[in-house]
């Protein structure tokens, strides 16, 4: 089973991709569900046909599906969040404030990946592709089955001590006689769901960028958040490129000069990951048939299943008190490195290398100590934070 995910700002063709993956996928006679977990869905445009929050067959070997993930929290763990909030209320925790803690953080994101694990699991999908939400709230998703592991753990410890005493009478106040066994139950389906979600054999996070400034920063945030947390990224969609007949105006000529500086500095950004570029079309893209061709466009005759890349992109390990930064750059000739860094900010300069990226909040306030390059691997050291500086104000 394969799994794929595509992250981008808003409006950059997640949409767009996602499906035409999954059409391409199906084409090649894979099993394939396209799930949907934007609350602002649009596969049903895109597909132009309707599509239910169960996988809807729209196609030969292709399933469509917009999952609500609200209603699923609801319907599925609505009774866990009704046992936690009785055990903090037997500890003392007055009403309202136990019903808000109950709703345990990143919930409703752990629940939705749940759900598709599970379907792909009982659907017997070659694939699902995942289009996602916005990059920001994908992030928050992805990070949530660990933020949720370390909650729930203290939860269960609760369990074992304090709430031994509280058993009887929290069974006789919860409705679901098992749902003693749903919070470990549910840890464990967690703990396997992120084990799934970082194995490259199975996922594949890819991001969608479009030659613009803003775009391309907040994929390059994404990427240092996906490496960090260990979720295999295999490669860049490059949408809305303008073909090199789109021209005859001034105004088109000039949008060309400036997508073809961003387009560069995409591949300079994203190496060693792979590339895949879609023109930008003047008609509007709709149905089956269109995605099948942004889908040929993107991968032409490679399997959109396989994995392009292995690897990390980058690697952050904890060295004493100090922080390493490691970013394999393997098309890099041996050179002087230089290397400027403004608060999250960092730039590279290798020869005629250069590189900037954006680093995680762990890193942001430490100081950049020494930067080397070993083996095809760009190597930077972090000291210890700064601290705050204060300015005193002398009187007057
Ligand atoms: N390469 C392209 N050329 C022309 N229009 C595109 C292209 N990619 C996407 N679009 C259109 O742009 C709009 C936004 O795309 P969509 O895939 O919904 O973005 P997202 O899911 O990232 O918000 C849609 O109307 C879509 O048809
Ligand atoms: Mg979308």
């Amino acid at each position: 089973m394969r799994l794929i995910l595509y992250l981008g700002k808003g409006g950059v063709g997640k949409t767009t991709t996602a499906a035409a993956t999954a059409v391409r996928a199906a084409q090649l006679k894979h099993r394939t569900l396209v799930v949907s977990t934007d609350v602002a869905h649009s596969l049903a445009d895109a597909l132009d046909q309707e599509v239910g929050p169960m996988p809807t067959q729209v196609g030969d070997n292709l399933w469509a599906q917009e999952i609500n993930v609200l209603d699923e929290v609801r319907q599925h763990w609505g009774e866990l969040q009704g046992f936690v909030s009785t055990m903090l209320r037997r500890k003392g925790v007055n009403e309202v404030a136990a019903e808000e803690l109950a709703v345990i953080p990143g919930m409703e994101e752990v629940v939705s990946l749940l759900h598709i694990r599970k379907q792909a699991k009982e659907g017997n999908f070659d694939a699902v592709v995942v289009d996602a939400a916005p990059t920001g709230e994908t992030v928050r998703l992805l990070t949530m089955p660990e933020t949720f592991t370390w909650y729930a753990s203290r939860v269960m410890q609760w369990e074992t001590s304090t709430m031994k005493v509280a058993r009887p009478l929290v069974r006789a106040l919860v409705p679901a006689s098992d749902v003693f066994d749903a919070l470990p139950r549910f840890v464990e389906q967690v703990d396997a769901l992120r084990q799934t979600l970082s194995n490259p054999d199975v996922s594949s996070y890819r991001l969608v960028v479009n030659p613009e400034r803003m775009v391309i920063k907040e994929a390059q945030r994404a990427a240092t958040y996906l490496s960090l947390y260990g979720y295999p990224i295999d490669g860049v969609v490059l949408n809305r490129v303008l073909p090199s007949e789109a021209s005859g105006s001034a105004f088109l000529e000039q949008m060309q000069q400036v997508q073809a500086q961003y387009r560069e500095q995409v591949h300079e950004i994203f190496t060693p990951l792979p590339i895949w570029e879609a023109p930008f079309y003047a008609r509007e893209i709709k149905g089956i048939k269109d995605l099948g061709e942004v889908g040929a466009a993107l991968f032409e005759d490679r399997n959109p299943l396989d994995v392009f890349f292995r690897g990390k992109t980058m690697d952050i390990n904890k060295v004493g008190e100090n922080y390493e930064l490691r970013l394999p750059l393997p098309h890099v000739e041996v050179n002087k490195v230089n290397m400027t860094k403004r608060g999250d900010q960092l730039f590279i300069e290798i020869g005629n290398f250069r590189r900037e990226m954006i680093l995680p909040t762990l890193l942001a306030d430490r100081p950049a100590t020494k930067a080397s390059f070993r083996n095809g691997e760009l190597v930077v050291q972090f000291g210890a934070p700064e601290p705050p500086k204060v300015t005193q104000e002398q009187p007057a």
